[in-house]
């Protein structure tokens, strides 16, 4: 098969013919269709992100596909089903705390690290290994509707930070970073599992703009100063109802101050989803008042991509019309013009756009 393959971190991936990857019991195979370009894949290429990564890797973070092969375990997965390859995959030995790698992406830990010598390749190939359970079922789809359904692997990171705080319909949301590529899909998650109105703050108006306009009233925006004080202030001010849920999203180059303003405006008894970057490169710590913690009983939920049951969750309530993959702007190139791909990313990152590789 042919796969974009990066051998040094900071060298552009060279395309190559690899041999095909040969399934074991437990693991499928999935001829990829589409393969989605995070904006930041040159940072975690160029060694910026100090990603857990061991080289040569064929990388990728998840993709959409059709099963070519599967394991005698696999009991309803079919040759020819369309796919989610799910790359969060779990230690199977791991009892309460299963080690986690991101199969062509980045591990947690050396756990993760021993578990990605096996599930490491990713989606930027012609083919990908997964173990069972990560082949998730779209159910069909056109060849050409591919692109668009790549837009889960975005799409399931809010999910699963808002099914971790057990958000429920008819609450309000607060998305720290609601102008970015994930948190605008947080927005567009929020509203989708019921949320009466989602609070958006950024400093680009356009953005905040767009939001309203492709989601209606129960979007809520808030023009961000960098003052912390003032901009807590606003937000709460800008909600119609005391704030439930908050969930930061926020890259590593914001300040923690940026996080914190946001944060501190959930009501006593709210729930504060953490899944930005914040903090990962080095830099001063999240600092919240222990009293405010304590007193106003706050519960403050860490998230690292999603739960197993998540995929299938999300193609619910993408397939009941709640969630619409049409918002997504796609541009789309060949396995070839990886490089390009993954500069195209970078410079038209933000809401509702799409760089897919298509093998
Ligand atoms: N937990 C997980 O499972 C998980 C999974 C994937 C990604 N992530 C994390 O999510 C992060 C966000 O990614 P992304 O692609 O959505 O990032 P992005 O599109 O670059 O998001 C940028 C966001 O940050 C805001 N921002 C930047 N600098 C700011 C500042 N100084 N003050 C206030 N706001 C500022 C932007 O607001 P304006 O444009 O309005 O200024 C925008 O809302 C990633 O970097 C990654 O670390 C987490």
């Amino acid at each position: 098969m042919k796969a974009a393959i990066l051998k040094a971190f900071g060298s552009p991936l060279a395309v190559e013919t690899v041999p095909d990857p040969v399934p074991g019991t437990g693991e499928v195979v999935v001829d990829i269709v589409a393969a989605g370009v995070l904006s930041y894949t040159s940072e975690v290429f160029s060694g910026a992100r100090k990603y857990l990564l061991e080289l040569p890797v064929i990388p990728g973070v998840g993709g959409i596909g059709r099963v070519s092969s599967v394991g005698p375990d696999a009991t309803k997965l079919a040759i020819g089903d369309w796919v989610f390859c799910d790359p969060t995959v779990r230690s199977r030995d791991g009892g309460l705390a299963p080690d986690i790698t991101l199969q062509g992406w980045s591990a947690r830990g050396p756990g993760g690290l021993k578990l990605q010598q096996h599930f490491r390749h990713g989606s930027f190939a012609q083919k990908i290994m997964v173990p069972t359970e990560n082949a998730k079922p779209i159910g069909p789809i056109t060849e050409s509707e591919a692109a668009q359904w790549c837009a889960l692997s975005t799409l399931l990171v809010p999910y699963g930070g808002f099914l971790a705080a057990n958000l429920q319909a008819g609450e309000t949301v607060l998305v720290s970073g609601a102008t970015g590529k994930f948190g605008s899909c947080a927005v567009a998650i929020a509203l989708a599992m019921g949320a009466a109105h989602v609070i958006a703050p950024g400093r680009n108006e356009a953005v905040r703009a767009d939001l309203v306009r492709r989601f209606g009233e129960r979007v809520r925006t808030v023009k961000l100063t960098g003052n912390e004080d003032d901009d807590r202030e606003r937000m709460r001010q800008a909600s119609p109802a005391p704030i439930d849920c908050v969930m930061d999203i926020m890259p590593p180059s914001v300040s923690t101050s940026v996080v914190r303003a946001a944060l501190m405006t959930v009501r006593p008894y709210g729930r504060v989803v953490l899944m930005g970057g914040v903090g990962m490169l080095g830099g001063a710590g999240l600092e919240l008042p222990y009293p405010w913690i304590m007193r106003n009983c706050i519960t403050i939920h860490g998230v690292w991509m999603c739960p197993p049951d998540a995929p299938v969750k999300l193609v619910q309530l993408i397939r009941a019309g709640l969630l619409r993959l049409d918002q997504f702007a796609v541009t789309s190139f060949a396995l070839d013009q990886v490089n390009e791909a993954v500069t195209h990313a970078a410079e038209h990152a933000g809401p509702f756009k799409m760089t897919v590789i298509r093998p």
